[in-house]
């Protein structure tokens, strides 16, 4: 009887959801799922028919023929169906059987349900998978967070499925509750700044440099030789040189540029404005999304403010595509910094007690911003005890140095012809600012104070001050100066806060 049992339960079988499962077969494990939808069940049980793989269409069949504990897991969309497959099982399991949701769920709802399940004696972890279908079927990047007694029991499976780098599995526990969820939102942020820089350096290449399509693909297809060397990289090269089938133009030449959006990214700014992290270039690849999607608008202003700079020749040949190489790679840096700084933040303030290292490494292989460099971050955050931002060290201070003038002059080329490079000039400023000793927002805290009394502190002395900026306009008027004026200046008292 136990032969027949299965030992893992996938619930969703869309092309991830079937993909998952014939991987975990490929590695001899007894692979079942379920899904409403009949032609997904059947086109796993074709897909499957050579491997111990099963689609069955209801999930009281599914949960009678899985070993225990139950091992569970979804690939539905996130949302309320999440919450509805969670309820559908529970008459179903026993306690102490494992759920594991592998959507890109929001972190908040992640929590609700690892407490609930927690009264229910089920144990949840919120996985964050990435790699897409491919990944999914050949060995995709898991971070799993919850319940550390379901991730024991579900270690051997995730390790053997996920994918491998020099022998070490791309998959480890990341913490408790939600951290895995939001360990896969801060990925899909760095993953949509990673995609907008790359989208700008096309555009930079394209319309300051003149570049063709087929031109770059080459260019990009070199660089993922080189320090560049990623997923996303690779597939800029192989998009590139890709044909329509139908008009014989490059595809990419008529597809709508208006991009999409899931949500993850937009989650990942506003978990770090919430934590104030500055994470611009994640901020402007979500703002260039929206700007996209306003396509009417764009063309009706093209018009609108035609001529506006002066025709200024192609940079092709001057050595353009080296500066974008160099303005690319220090952008980059700057992603996964603020990537990698929020959760350094949010693993304090959310008691996730991240290892950044473990999660460079799992994110050297199978996901989506899967890159060469991940391996010198990880060596970033593995040989210094609390470090929050890996530009503060000497490995990535060299390459900042040497790609900064790049980035100044590729930029500066691009707003010349009015090209847009949010992300890249956002990646720019977010560096110098973080190298300024000083930045002007003394100016900041003197306006808050001049309008609002919200106080400010000094260089030269401890304590919190007030000034009566008025005074000074009152005097000018010739009034009531010597009354408002310099009375009101002073120390504060720094239990009034109120005012601070
Ligand atoms: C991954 C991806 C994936 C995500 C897509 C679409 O890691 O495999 O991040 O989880 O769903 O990238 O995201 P958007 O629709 O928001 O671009």
């Amino acid at each position: 009887m136990d032969q027949q049992l299965y030992d893992f339960g996938m619930i969703g079988l869309g092309v991830m959801g079937r993909n998952f499962l014939l991987n975990v077969a490929d590695d001899g494990y007894g692979a079942l799922g379920t899904d409403i939808n009949e032609e997904s069940v059947s086109a796993l049980n074709e897909e499957g028919k050579e491997m111990r793989v099963k689609g069955v269409s209801t999930q009281k069949e599914f949960v009678s023929l899985l070993s225990k504990p139950r091992k569970i897991m979804m690939l539905v969309p996130a949302g309320s169906i999440v919450d509805k497959v969670i309820e559908g099982l529970l008459p179903l399991i026993d306690e102490g059987d494992v759920i594991i949701d592998g959507g890109n769920s929001h972190y908040d709802d992640t929590n609700r349900r690892y407490e609930y399940l927690k009264t229910k004696n089920i144990r949840f972890l919120g996985a964050g998978v990435s790699g897409g279908a491919k990944g999914a079927r050949l060995g995709p990047s898991i971070m799993p967070g919850g319940d550390r007694s379901a991730w024991e029991v579900v270690k051997p499976i995730l390790e053997t499925v996920a994918a491998k780098v020099n022998g070490e599995p791309c998959v480890t526990y990341i913490g408790e509750s939600s951290s895995g969820h939001y360990v896969k939102m801060v990925h899909n942020g760095i993953e949509y700044g990673l995609m907008q820089l790359i989208a700008e350096a096309y555009d930079i290449l394209k319309r300051v440099g003149g570049m063709g399509n087929d031109e770059m693909s080459e260019l990009f297809a070199k660089w993922n030789k080189g320090r560049l060397n990623s997923y996303l990289i690779e597939i800029s090269a192989s998009i590139l040189k890709r044909r329509d089938d139908q008009t014989d133009e490059h595809l990419l030449d008529v597809i709508l540029d208006k991009a999409k959006q899931k949500g993850t990214g937009k989650w990942t700014s506003q978990s770090a404005m919430d934590l104030g992290v500055p994470v611009p270039t994640i901020d402007c690849a979500v703002t260039m999304r929206a700007i996209s999607a306003f396509k009417e608008y764009r063309q009706d202003n093209s018009k609108l403010y035609v001529d506006i700079h002066p025709e200024l020749p192609d940079l092709h040949g001057e050595g353009l595509a080296e500066s974008v190489e160099k303005a690319l790679y220090f952008s980059f840096i700057t992603c996964y910094a603020q990537g990698m700084q929020l959760l350094a933040e949010a693993s304090v303030d959310m008691k996730y007690d991240l290892d950044l290292e473990g999660i460079a490494r799992i994110w050297r292989g199978g996901c989506i911003i899967r890159a060469e460099m991940l391996e010198k971050i990880r060596h970033a955050y593995g040989t210094r005890e609390g470090l929050k931002n890996m530009m503060a060290t000497e490995e990535f201070r060299h390459d900042l140095f040497d790609c900064r003038e790049a980035i100044v002059e590729v930029t500066h080329q691009a707003s010349e012809r009015g090209v847009p490079t949010m992300c890249m000039s956002t990646s720019l400023q977010y560096f110098d600012a973080f190298r300024s000793e000083r930045l002007p927002l003394n100016m900041v805290q003197a306006q808050r104070d001049y309008f609002g009394s919200h106080t400010y502190e000094r260089l030269d002395q401890k304590g919190v001050f007030h000034t009566a900026w008025d005074a000074q306009v009152i005097h000018k008027a010739g009034d009531e100066t010597d009354r408002l004026g310099p009375k009101e200046t002073g120390v504060v008292d720094p239990t009034d806060t109120q005012k601070a």
